[in-house]
């Protein structure tokens, strides 16, 4: 049931001060775009508020920030004829009625005045380009001149013109509609797609920060798979991200066949949705076997192996991020662990779950342990119920290990009970690289179960190896 009523929300002081603002300059005003959509869905409370004015929106911007006790300074986008204004936590974004055509190379528009059904007409999306006027003869009144509220509640993306024009006008517009499509499970109007992949090699002039961010909103949904299948499908994953088509269809030699690494990366994406709101956990699922691609190969003896792809597919998880312009800071680094790391639970869960197996692995994690093991469940893909159950049922016996270990032996952050300081003290030592040598054998010691991760124990070791070494003792 859509929330039709506007009447209520509008006695709110923000709206009464908008229409005041607007009549007092002689102009029509209203709520457009995605407030409207939001609020005909119920969905939330929404603080980005899109307002057109028929005339001049940077005047309007202007006399409501006057208006608004302790609004922030306005921004004004002059070349754009746009403004905002910060109240609170709500943002009030302003722009003049305006009729638009755009260029071939770029994004940037042409801008001249138009009337409210000019800039309808240029809105992306039928269920974007409803109108609520907050105007006094009117108010609340909503302008839907494309039917975007049947469409709103038949659950359809389409545009308010002819497709191609829509998104030849503005390629991101693509993007949006598979995004929106993702996050309110909503299906595309067919000849909507057919110009999509028309015009998918047009995706090229739009900027990789703006592809990224819908990028990100897909990744926040329930379920990206949805998104991720259609920009397969019509022609922009390829453009976008080429390392996941590559992990796509099955080959057989000598009748023994690999999983569809692409289908089975989607599973495990939205596996691991229900499980963290982590957006760059969710990134490593959707990146955790790109590097399957380059290392396949078929051997007669052992079938298919992707020997080395944790590897290889943490190295393209940097080139990725630098080609998108994503960040090249800890997030990608995270993401590149988890990459890295992806196998390591799975080897342990396979085998027997030995404490030294399970310390090396907590040793080796640190931070990203809980991230890692959630994202193995996540990778639990068979469809078969007796293996499903026996490796989930690993998992948790690996997590419990965990428990224990880390209890006992305080692994993770690893601090080794004997430091390069003490053993250089004791031996009356320089820096040199039998301190190391003694300090990675009193770790190894520890990871291997062979002595508690205590002082007394690491010193003796210590002492052992230091004899072996042949160095003079000098301490008590
Ligand atoms: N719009 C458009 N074409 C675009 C971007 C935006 O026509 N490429 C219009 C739509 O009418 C849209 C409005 O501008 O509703 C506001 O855009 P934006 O704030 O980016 O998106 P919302 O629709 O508000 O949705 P969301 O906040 O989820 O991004």
């Amino acid at each position: 049931m859509l929330n039709q009523n506007f009447h209520t929300l509008l006695k709110q002081d923000v709206f009464k001060s908008l229409t005041q603002c607007a009549e007092a300059l002689k102009v029509e005003s209203y709520l457009v775009g995605g407030f409207v959509r939001d609020h005909l869905l119920g969905r939330g409370k929404a603080k980005d508020i899109d307002v057109v004015a028929v005339g001049s929106g940077i005047d309007l911007a202007k006399a409501v920030q006057k208006k608004l006790p302790h609004a922030q300074k306005i921004q004004i986008f002059k070349s754009y004829g746009t403004a905002m204004v910060r109240w609170g936590d709500i943002s009030l974004e302003f722009v003049g009625a305006r009729k638009e055509s755009y260029s071939k190379e770029s994004r940037n528009p042409k801008v001249t005045e138009g009337t409210l059904e000019d800039d309808q007409n240029r809105r992306d999306f039928t269920i974007n380009a409803m109108a609520v006027s907050l105007n006094s003869q009117n108010t609340g009144t909503l302008i839907d001149p494309f039917n975007g509220l049947e469409d709103l509640e038949q659950g359809i993306i389409r545009t308010p013109l002819e497709p191609g024009i829509t998104y030849s006008d503005d390629p991101l517009r693509m993007l949006r509609a598979i995004r929106f499509a993702t996050q309110l499970n909503f299906k595309i109007d067919p000849p909507s797609l057919q110009a999509i992949r028309d015009h998918a090699h047009r995706i090229a002039i739009i900027s990789n920060e703006r592809i990224v961010e819908e990028l990100h909103k897909i990744m926040s949904t329930p379920k990206p798979s949805i998104g991720f299948l259609l920009l397969e499908q019509n022609g922009l994953l390829e453009r976008i991200l080429p390392e996941l088509i590559q992990l796509k269809g099955i080959e057989e030699v000598e009748g023994q066949r690999h999983k569809d690494n692409f289908y089975h990366t989607l599973e495990v994406v939205d596996n691991i949705c229900e499980h963290t709101e982590n957006l760059w956990l969710r990134w490593a699922a959707l990146l955790h076997d790109i590097g399957k691609a380059p290392t396949k190969k078929f051997h007669p003896k052992i079938g298919w192996t992707f020997h080395g792809h944790e590897f290889v597919g943490s190295k393209m998880v940097y080139k990725l991020f630098k080609r998108l312009k994503m960040p090249l800071n800890e997030k990608m680094k995270y993401v590149q662990k988890l990459v890295f790391m992806s196998s390591r639970p799975i080897v342990i869960s396979e085998e027997i779950v030995t404490d030294s197996a399970v310390r090396r692995l907590v040793f080796d994690a640190g931070e990203i342990l809980e991230d890692l093991i959630t994202l193995c469940e996540a990778d639990i893909t068979t469809k078969n119920p007796t293996r499903y159950k026996r490796y989930n049922n690993n998992f948790k016996l690996v997590r419990q290990k965990i428990k224990e270990v880390e209890e006992r032996d305080r692994v993770r952050n690893f601090q080794p009970p004997v430091t390069g300081e003490m053993i250089m003290e004791h031996f009356r030592l320089k820096p040199c690289k039998e301190i190391g040598i003694i300090k990675e054998a009193i770790k190894e010691a520890i990871l291997e179960g062979e002595i508690p991760n205590e002082y007394d124990a690491a010193f003796a070791l210590m002492l052992k190896k230091g004899s072996e070494m042949g160095l003079e003792t000098h301490g008590k």
